[in-house]
């Protein structure tokens, strides 16, 4: 096949080169070591292994800086040898009744075996880890990482040794104020290393980023090389299956941008026909491929357009938990029974609830052609005049935007979820705004917000959407529980919804809670008949919302949450899912799956 050589490239001058802890793009198909499995571990509720009986901190009886008594004589009073283990990933709250409301500190130590080859790189990379974690590798410190739901790749080249390895990592999940999320949330606060490990090699001048955009006409390549042969090399992207090829020269801070003109026969990627193309890179001593969705998306007017056709969002909302077993979701196989689900319903979309997902969940949307709203959990109540809070907002965004940059099905940002917009609160999203406008123009910007009541009569009889950082949104998204927190379902009858802006409006999160297979009248609450109820008017409402661009009911499945306590219904469950929390199917299941069937043949994909 005759490749069609465009040399159009420009080499992007004065870019700072990779700053230390960037990701590895495509860590997860690099050569290298899976640490995945058993960790041994040691419980530390007293964070003895930080600090000593005087609280200073420790030094040689440091927790990292052996596997514990070593003989007869040795003094420590932990140990990893022979010690209880958990699984890598995993969350310990749902591997151990002991650990299901455990907060603190619990480390993980194992080996590997390395065999160090010269003019190689090493990275310890680490999916995530929740909350802040800690990494030493034969006992000298490797890094740090902060933020729950994010990858952090450590460079520890200079640190493994030929032979026997060890990796300690102090977890701590403690939730503070001035974090993000903050003290108070609706979910489970799942400690651990709740995603792959893996140990990954590189040579020693290497591409760490390559990410693609396209326009509807130029596919651009910005890859970006890490190493002391970084700048002045040259560069490919390059697409077989289409016959294209794009080559350059990387700039002194060893970036370069490429482009090379979409051929006709590109097939767009979308819901329905989730076209992925393997994209090709090339630099003089590395190598990969990344398998990459093309599309546009952009609004017009109250519309969202995909590949310039108005498309209505027939979503679902969905936390981080796996369908077939208590704990966080992590593999391959937990998203496709995920996502899997949200198609069974007639979705085109799902919000991946409050807080960046596994990467596999993203590479399962570009592979079903779901399209995602993607979030980082900046959540009800934080510490918003707090600057280290902002940052670690924004710590948040650019490491999800810097992991997700190429997943085609990631079409909307959303920077929070249901914060409050006084003036504090707003100024603090419009940083975040802002932040992801300098990180990503391709995509659409949102929040999941309040809308104002105007109530007459005592009863709602219209939703104003008018939050503040709705003039910055490119999307608008509204979080209402008429008829569940206040109100009747039938009050959405003589409710009619006004927004301030002529922009796409989705309804971010509406639900009931239902325990499964519960009957009674439908004015009975948790009751399957209160739910189909509430589903049967709030869909009928929507459906009167002049220009409204798509819903995510909350939410695909009964998931684990501190603040429902209510026994014999909730015990420890949010019941508002589609499903039970065995997956068993509530009735609203099929009023939704019903409801977008009428939609998607009005509408076909
Ligand atoms: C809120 C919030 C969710 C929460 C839900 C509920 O809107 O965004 O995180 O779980 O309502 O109260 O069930």
């Amino acid at each position: 096949m005759a490749l069609i050589h465009i040399l159009f490239a420009c080499a992007l001058c004065g870019t700072a080169a990779a700053q230390p802890g960037e990701q590895i793009a495509n860590a997860h198909q690099r050569e290298g070591v899976d640490l995945n499995g058993d960790w041994p571990i040691v419980i530390d509720p007293y964070d003895n292994g930080s600090f000593d009986y005087l609280s200073r901190p420790q030094t040689r009886n440091g927790f990292w800086t052996s596997a514990g008594p070593q003989g007869p004589t040795d003094q420590q009073e932990w140990s990893f040898t022979d010690a209880e283990t958990l699984a890598v990933p995993g969350d310990w709250n749902s591997q151990r009744d002991d650990l299901f409301f455990y907060e603190g500190t619990v480390w993980y130590r194992r080996a590997f075996d390395l065999a160090p080859e010269a003019e190689r790189r090493y990275f310890l990379c680490f999916g995530a880890a929740n909350k802040r974690a800690k990494v030493w590798v034969n006992g000298e410190e490797a890094g740090e990482h902060g933020v729950g739901f994010t990858p952090f790749h450590l460079e520890v080249t200079d640190l493994v040794v030929d032979g026997s390895n060890s990796v300690t990592v102090r977890v701590n999940n403690e939730r503070r104020f001035e974090a993000v999320p903050g003290l108070n949330t609706d979910w489970w606060n799942y400690g651990g290393l709740t995603r792959d490990v893996r140990l990954v090699s590189v040579p020693s001048t290497f591409i760490r980023d390559a990410d693609v955009s396209f326009d509807g006409d130029t596919i651009t390549a910005t890859i970006e090389l890490d190493g002391p042969e970084a700048g002045g090399q040259a560069v490919t992207m390059s697409i077989d299956e289409l016959g294209i090829e794009a080559r350059g020269t990387t700039s002194d801070a060893g970036v370069a941008r490429l482009s090379v003109s979409a051929p006709a026969d590109l097939e767009r990627w979308g819901p329905g026909s989730p076209t992925l193309y393997d994209v090709s890179f090339t630099s003089p001593g590395d190598a990969f491929a990344d398998r990459v969705g093309f599309r546009t998306i952009e609004t017009r007017g109250s519309e969202i357009v995909l590949n310039g056709e108005p498309v209505f969002l027939r979503g679902i909302c969905i936390h981080e938990e796996a369908l077939s077993r208590e704990g966080r979701a992590w593999s391959e196989v937990d998203a496709r029974e995920l996502l899997a689900l949200a198609q069974e319903l007639g979705c085109n979309y799902v919000r991946l609830a409050h807080y960046p997902h596994n990467e596999h969940m993203l590479r399962m949307a570009d592979e079903l052609g779901l399209l995602v709203w993607a979030e980082i959990p900046v959540y009800w109540t934080l510490d918003y005049d707090n600057p280290a809070t902002l940052v670690e907002a924004k710590t948040h965004l650019t490491e999800m935007i810097d992991r997700d940059m190429n997943r085609a099905s990631v079409v909307i940002w959303s920077i929070g979820n249901e914060t409050g917009d006084d003036p504090v609160r707003t100024a603090f999203r419009l940083e975040l705004g802002e932040h992801v406008k300098t990180l990503d123009e391709s995509r659409l910007l949102s929040a999941a917000m309040f809308a104002r009541a105007e109530m007459h009569d005592g009863k709602p009889g219209k939703l104003i959407v008018e939050d503040p950082f709705g003039a910055m949104a490119d999307v608008l998204a509204i979080n209402t529980y008429i008829g569940w927190y206040w109100g009747e379902a039938e009050d959405l009858r003589d409710c009619s919804v006004e927004r301030a802006w002529d922009k796409p409006l989705l309804i971010s999160e509406f639900g009931a809670g239902v325990k499964q297979g519960l009957r009674g009248e439908p004015t009975d609450r948790w009751t399957e008949d209160f739910g189909v109820r509430l589903y049967t008017e709030t869909l009928a409402w929507a459906d009167r919302i002049e220009g409204l661009a798509g819903l995510s009911p909350w939410i695909l499945k009964d998931f684990r949450s501190p603040r429902r306590q209510l026994t014999g219904v909730q015990d420890w469950y949010n019941r508002k899912g589609m499903v039970s929390e065995t997956g068993e199917r509530k009735l609203v299941f099929d009023v939704l799956r019903r409801y977008y069937e009428q939609k998607s043949d009005k509408q076909p994909e």
